[in-house]
């Protein structure tokens, strides 16, 4: 049998998890989430989702990974053989993900070089709905737009790239270039934000808790969703990344630098975003709330609108903020996409090279949905249906799963204890059991009514105020499809005889 790639050393894996962690959702939604959600009200539960969800769920997926040393499917197969299907679903959401993922890189290449001769205008957000983007209404698909095809291809072709060279020749020397070059490029600007006149006024609104907002069920549903997302956790990434550790590897330690790395960045991104918004509202005499907008408004609207009124080097930093999309994107679409490389390689017993080619293909294909004029009506539903219903809907149902079902988590324990510098105590276990089923459960049942009695503040009561046919196709399908071709493949047979008694030693093990 092949031998299963590792890592080369403990540094390059904890960059590699880093580098997962730290992407889009950091720089281009958590700001915007942020804010939204309460300014410094939503760190209360930003905190709490980090310490209860966060980090044990992070350190639960490590162990499970090294422990198991499998792909999701695999790694939940092997802790029970009824639990795979499981793991194709955790696999089939990070496909979903990596699908419209790779489109917002490439709009962050174009901007990048737009931002040269700032070719965006002074009307930007007229220049990304009708020059750039040439957006339809929701449902059409409209034709290809070149502008962000062209990129996509780019996108595609390091993500693949990376990713045929392999665990430790590319996923390992990918991180070790892009992340020191992201940490530097990012304490640029944020340092040239901290020091704009007005840059205080927004850093007060961030940081300015608005209390009436915690008692909202919302904040705790945008806490949970962001830490879970930002984290790349309860959507395969993790256990498949802890799969390559050695077999005597820290875990717990791993888990805590990952989580405080990737949180203190986010947070670092809030104070550059807020400090920079700041100035802004000062130049055109307004107060900060009415600069700021959500998600893909925050990033491709506000941020040239911003970019054009700089003090000066105006081309530069616009070029240094997007590039720094670039780059936090790319280290997270080769961790998404790995996921289902390695499913791929174990369940078939292909080769590495035919998995990326295969599975990283049809997502670089079924991406040009996203390049189209309908994209970004289509990403913006396949996006909040996959958060909700995919990512969210896992973690609960992973909780459930190994503490309650399969009731693994004493195992799991002893073993991240018996190999990590950090024991973990009962909080770990009162955490996963009781703390996180308890709020997400909640949140879920919050979010299904919201969404099937159409509770939503909109035209059509629906999620964006979408037509019910576009939320149907755009939205539920996409998210329940996901777990219905993860129960297909794994109806599929396994292609790899030689891991049976592998499997069943493993599983004695593990009971
Ligand atoms: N963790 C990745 C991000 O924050 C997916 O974008």
């Amino acid at each position: 049998m092949e031998t299963r790639s590792q890592w080369g050393t403990r540094a390059g894996f904890i960059l590699a998890a880093v580098g997962s962690a730290i992407g889009l959702g950091n720089i281009w939604r958590f700001p915007s989430v942020a804010y939204e959600n309460g300014g410094g009200a939503f760190l209360v539960p930003y905190l709490f989702a980090l310490l209860t969800a966060g980090i044990p769920l992070l350190i639960l997926e490590f162990t499970m990974g090294q422990k198991y040393r499998g792909s999701a499917p695999l790694t939940y197969r092997r802790m029970n053989k009824k639990t795979e299907f499981i793991g194709w679903w955790a696999v089939l959401i990070a496909f979903v993900i990596s699908t419209y993922y790779s489109v917002i890189i490439a709009w962050a290449m174009s901007y990048s070089v737009f931002s040269f001769n700032l070719s965006w205008g002074s009307d930007t957000q007229g220049f990304l709905l009708n020059d750039y983007l040439k957006v339809v209404d929701a449902g059409q698909v409209g034709s290809i737009v070149p502008g962000v095809f062209i990129p996509l291809i780019l996108v595609w072709v390091i993500t693949l790239g990376v990713l045929f060279k392999g665990v430790k020749k590319g996923i390992e020397i990918a991180n070790r270039i892009f992340i020191p070059a992201l940490v530097i490029i990012f304490l640029i600007i944020v340092i040239r934000a901290i020091t704009l006149p007005g840059a205080i006024d927004g850093l007060q609104a961030f940081f300015t808790p608005d209390f009436s907002k915690i008692l909202e069920p919302d904040v705790w549903v945008a806490a949970y969703g962001q830490i879970f997302f930002s984290l790349s956790i309860a959507f395969a990434i993790m256990i498949t990344y802890a799969s390559y550790l050695p077999k005597k590897s820290d875990i717990t330690n791993n888990a805590f630098i990952t989580g405080f790395g990737n949180s203190s960045f986010e947070i670092l991104a809030g104070i550059g975003v807020f400090g920079i918004l700041g100035y802004m509202a000062g130049q055109s005499g307004v107060a900060v709330d009415e600069v700021v907008s959500s998600g893909v408004g925050l990033a491709f609207m506000v941020f040239p609108e911003i970019i054009n009124q700089f003090p000066g080097l105006n081309g530069l930093f616009g070029f240094l903020f997007f590039a720094s999309l670039v780059l936090a994107g790319l280290t997270s679409l080769i961790s998404i996409t790995e996921t289902f490389v390695a499913g791929l390689v174990d369940k078939f017993n292909i080769s590495r090279t035919k998995a990326v080619a295969f599975g990283g293909g049809l997502s670089a294909l079924i991406s040009i949905l996203f390049a189209t004029q309908g994209g970004l009506n289509f990403l913006d539903a396949a996006d909040y249906f996959i958060n909700q219903f995919g990512v969210a809907l896992m973690g609960l149902v992973e909780v459930i799963l190994i503490a309650w079902i399969l009731r693994q988590l004493k195992d799991l324990k002893e073993h991240a204890n018996g190999i990590s510098d950090i024991r973990l105590g009962s909080w770990w276990t009162i955490c996963l059991s009781i703390i996180t089923p308890i709020v997400l459960g909640y949140m879920m049942f919050g979010l299904f009514k919201q969404n099937l009695l159409k509770e939503f503040d909109t035209p059509n009561g629906n999620y964006e105020g979408y037509p019910d046919a576009f939320i149907a196709w755009g939205g539920w399908a996409v998210a329940i499809g996901a777990l219905v071709v993860g129960v297909l493949i794994t109806l599929t047979k396994w292609k790899r005889p030689s891991t049976a008694e592998e499997e069943e030693t493993l599983t004695k093990e593990a009971q």
